[in-house]
């Protein structure tokens, strides 16, 4: 059951939890969220409690009961913060994944955050469909709203070094271009100036937590290119919608939170000019426990000449070996 559950969910650090307490802006916006959901009274469910902060403040701000489900240890933490703070008898704490869970009665507030990065992480939007099917009253309020996903094509030598530039160095004299290969196409974090910007952001997808049925996302962003610069991969954020009037950013330019952006390098660098045309298809898709991220790149000339056409997948970021892989399908 503990190897199930590790499988399912990122473990995080007591530190971990820490930081995304410390991130004010994320944290003040949560807190006005909460408190402008929960009435005197209220059932309120927190998915993902982690050391407990939601369920904490739930009950300050008048909540009758509070279930807070958390599949790790870091339960035990939130337990003992309770009782510290003359919680425990309004908080009920439930190790496991909300999927799995059932209530005595349904939640008239359910609050979570089981983003990464990004809001396509693990399980995150079929945990929330979830919930709010089986676990939400009717009329009841989920906490986040919305997010909406942003990307724009970027100049990053130094952020598309981190992924290039020792195997292009021909370390010690050797082609290592296979390991290049593997690394380019991977993601992480990685934070860039609207300076570097060749693009204007554009919206990739908004996540409607209220509505959401399919954890998958696609779609083709194109942009005519106005200015001369080399373009090394794609920035993605997201921007979050708690309730209504109560949003946060993630957008380059704002102070950085703990979710911070990602980064997608790109094959090669493309010389981008004035009159280019650049398309990006970006996709998430869940795939067991987690996304399998494609972003597939062309550009054209005003000539119409194809400038790049790349075709970039974590499925190819990952080695595996052909004995690996028949022992995985077998
Ligand atoms: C990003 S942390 C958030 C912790 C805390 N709520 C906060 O916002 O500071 C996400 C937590 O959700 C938990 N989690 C992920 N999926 C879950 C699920 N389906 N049910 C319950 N907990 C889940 C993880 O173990 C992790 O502790």
């Amino acid at each position: 059951m503990l190897l199930e559950r590790s499988k399912m969910t990122k473990t995080y650090s007591i530190s971990g939890y820490g930081k995304m307490i410390a991130d004010r802006d994320r944290m003040d916006a949560y807190v006005r969220a909460l408190q402008q959901a929960v009435k005197p009274g209220c059932v309120v469910l927190d998915i993902g409690t982690g050391t407990g902060i939601f369920a904490l403040l739930a009950c300050k701000f008048g909540a009758r009961r509070v279930y807070a489900i958390e599949p790790s240890d870091a339960i035990q933490v939130g337990k003992e913060t309770a009782a510290a703070n003359g919680y425990s008898d309004r908080i009920e704490f439930i190790q496991d994944l909300s999927t799995k869970i059932s209530l005595p009665e349904l939640a008239d507030v359910i609050i979570s955050d089981l983003r990464g990065i990004l809001p396509c992480f693990q399980h995150h939007i079929p945990a929330i469909k979830d919930a709010r099917c089986r676990l939400l009253a009717p009329g009841g309020v989920p906490i986040p709203q919305s997010d909406t996903l942003w990307a724009t094509v970027v100049s990053a030598p130094e952020l598309y070094a981190k992924h290039s530039s020792i195997w292009d160095s021909k370390p010690y004299g050797f082609d290592m271009q296979a390991a290049k290969q593997r690394e380019i196409n991977t993601w992480g974090k990685g934070n860039v100036t609207p300076e570097q910007f060749l693009t204007e952001p554009r919206s990739w997808a908004t996540l409607d937590y209220t509505t959401i049925e399919n954890p998958n996302i696609k779609a083709e962003l194109t942009w005519n290119v106005d200015r001369t610069g080399i373009a090394h991969g794609i920035s993605v954020w997201f921007d979050a919608t708690l309730a209504p009037g109560i949003y946060f950013s993630n957008a380059p330019g704002k102070p950085e939170l703990v979710y911070g952006r990602a980064f997608f390098p790109l094959s090669d660098p493309i010389d981008l000019e004035p009159g280019d045309t650049i398309s990006i298809t970006l996709q998430a898709n869940l795939v067991v426990d987690d996304y399998v991220w494609s972003w597939k790149t062309r550009a054209i000339d005003k000539s119409g000449k194809i400038k790049a056409n790349f075709r970039q997948s974590t499925f190819f970021g990952t080695p595996i070996s052909p004995e690996h892989l028949r022992k995985l399908v077998a």
